[in-house]
């Protein structure tokens, strides 16, 4: 039996029971819908601290022990054994496909990855130093103009087909929108590629000559994209989950998720984490910005520390630590001075009673732009780099959420503290 709160009003007597629902794992929530009917009362949670925002089977994160399950399997254990494309289908699908359905899949991105020709002339609409996060975010909500056939929200096979259009597609729009910033020529995708192999020759080609794909930067970024494909009820997957619950085109929605992704509290982080190193610069500044950060009065934080739900180290910061070492040597950059600086950053950070005391650790961030920047991406693509492989996990919850024949809009309310009604006065008596 389910464990009932009573909840009283000590003024007027009135009661009500709350029952406690419980999940596989993790703590219970109390279904508060009898406090509105009963009490008349609201609960009040900005920032959704102590809120679940909806029930979900897709990923399961434990911030205290540093835990992340993406239905049910530890992200570690995908991270070495799986690649991005089999991590989708499973965030997608549910269960971790066979070879004949990752085929099917991986065959079926492969070959969506064209865009509409008339969707590339889009980019020459905007100004060449245009923030790439702003090129993706509008071609992708512009996508629902085009894309006709298969927007019925309700048809499941629709849904499928929006789904791998939305994540072959979104690599081929980073790319346009990189090579308008250079001003160089746009390159088709490749469909003899695979997924990230494909991207980078996208990125880094030009026709006037032969690209070599480096094997260690496909296989670096496959890693970072399993990492960043999913995390439960993030600000942008909540972002999409209420913009989709209007009954939204897919496209629209998921625009609105690449929107939300982009502040540097989300997504945006790991563009600011290397803009804080170099302006750190050297080890010797570490203690001058630390005391920054630590005075609430400069408004500065240590970017790619702290996280709402880890108040442990962030799995996926440690994966991507060890992979920066594998990486630099790789490509015969262990010098780099910006990852001995965010190393050392780091140290002299957790040794800190500001962070420890407020259990602040590296969270995926941290490290991940150095190695982005290792592979050549450059910094102002970071964030549409998190973009591409969180569709994965946008699109495992919005086909969640639409499936669901209890699906509802989302409407939070509010704790209004305006004027109380009063009259309008005339332009001349005020
Ligand atoms: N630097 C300095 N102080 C911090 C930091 C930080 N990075 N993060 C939190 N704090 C302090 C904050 O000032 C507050 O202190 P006090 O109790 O004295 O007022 C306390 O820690 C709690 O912080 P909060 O802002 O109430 O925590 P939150 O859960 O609302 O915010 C966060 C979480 C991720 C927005 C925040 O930790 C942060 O701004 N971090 C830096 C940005 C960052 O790295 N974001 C990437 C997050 S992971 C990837 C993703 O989600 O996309």
């Amino acid at each position: 039996m389910n464990t009932k709160y009573e909840i009283k009003n000590g003024l007027t007597g009135k009661s009500t029971q709350l029952e406690a629902m419980s999940g596989t794992i993790g703590p219970d929530v109390l279904n508060i819908a009898p406090l509105l009917k009963d009490l008349g009362v609201f609960t009040f949670d900005p920032g959704f601290m102590a809120t679940a925002s909806t029930e979900s089977k897709i990923t399961y994160i434990d911030g205290d022990a540093g835990v992340l399950l993406y239905r049910g399997y530890p992200v570690e254990q995908l991270a070495e054994k799986s690649c991005f494309l089999e991590v989708a289908n499973l965030l997608i699908y549910g269960s971790l496909p066979s070879k004949a359905q990752l085929d099917a899949f991986q065959n079926s991105i492969t070959r969506h990855t064209m865009v509409n020709q008339q969707l590339l002339r889009f980019f020459q609409g905007f100004h060449h130093d245009a923030h790439p996060m702003a090129m993706v975010s509008a071609v992708v909500a512009s996508m629902a103009a085009f894309y006709h056939d298969s927007t019925d929200i309700n048809d499941p096979r629709h849904r499928e087909i929006f789904a791998h259009r939305i994540i072959a597609k979104l690599p081929t729009i980073a790319a346009a929108a990189y090579k308008h910033s250079l001003g160089q020529p746009f390159i088709y995708p490749r469909n003899d590629l695979r997924y990230c192999a494909n991207m980078l020759n996208m990125f880094f080609a030009v026709p006037c000559e032969a690209y070599a794909i480096d094997p260690v930067a496909a296989e670096a970024l496959d890693l970072l994209f399993i990492l960043h494909a999913d995390h439960e009820q993030n600000a942008s997957t909540s972002t999409v989950r209420l913009a989709g619950s209007t009954g939204a085109n897919p496209y629209a929605a998921i625009s609105a998720g690449v929107s939300a992704l982009w502040g540097p509290a989300h997504g945006g982080a790991n563009e600011a984490v290397l803009d804080m190193l170099e302006g750190i610069g050297s080890t010797a500044n570490i203690d001058d910005f630390l005391a920054r950060v630590k005075d609430k009065r400069d408004n500065v934080r240590l970017m790619g520390f702290g996280h709402r739900v880890y108040k442990n180290f962030d799995p996926r910061a440690k994966i991507i630590r060890g992979m920066c070492y594998r990486v630099l040597e790789k490509l015969g950059r262990t010098d780099s001075p910006l990852f001995e600086l965010s190393l050392r950053l780091e140290e002299i950070a957790l040794k800190d009673e500001y962070f420890v005391s407020r259990k602040l650790y590296p969270n995926v961030d941290f490290y991940s732009g150095i190695i982005y920047s290792a592979i050549g991406i450059p910094r102002s693509m970071f964030t549409v780099m998190f973009a591409i492989a969180r569709t994965a996990g946008w699109v495992a919850h919005w086909q969640e959420m639409v499936s669901d024949p209890h699906m509802r809009i989302g409407r939070p309310r509010q704790l209004y503290t305006g004027p109380k009604k009063q009259d309008y006065v005339p332009i001349e008596r005020r």
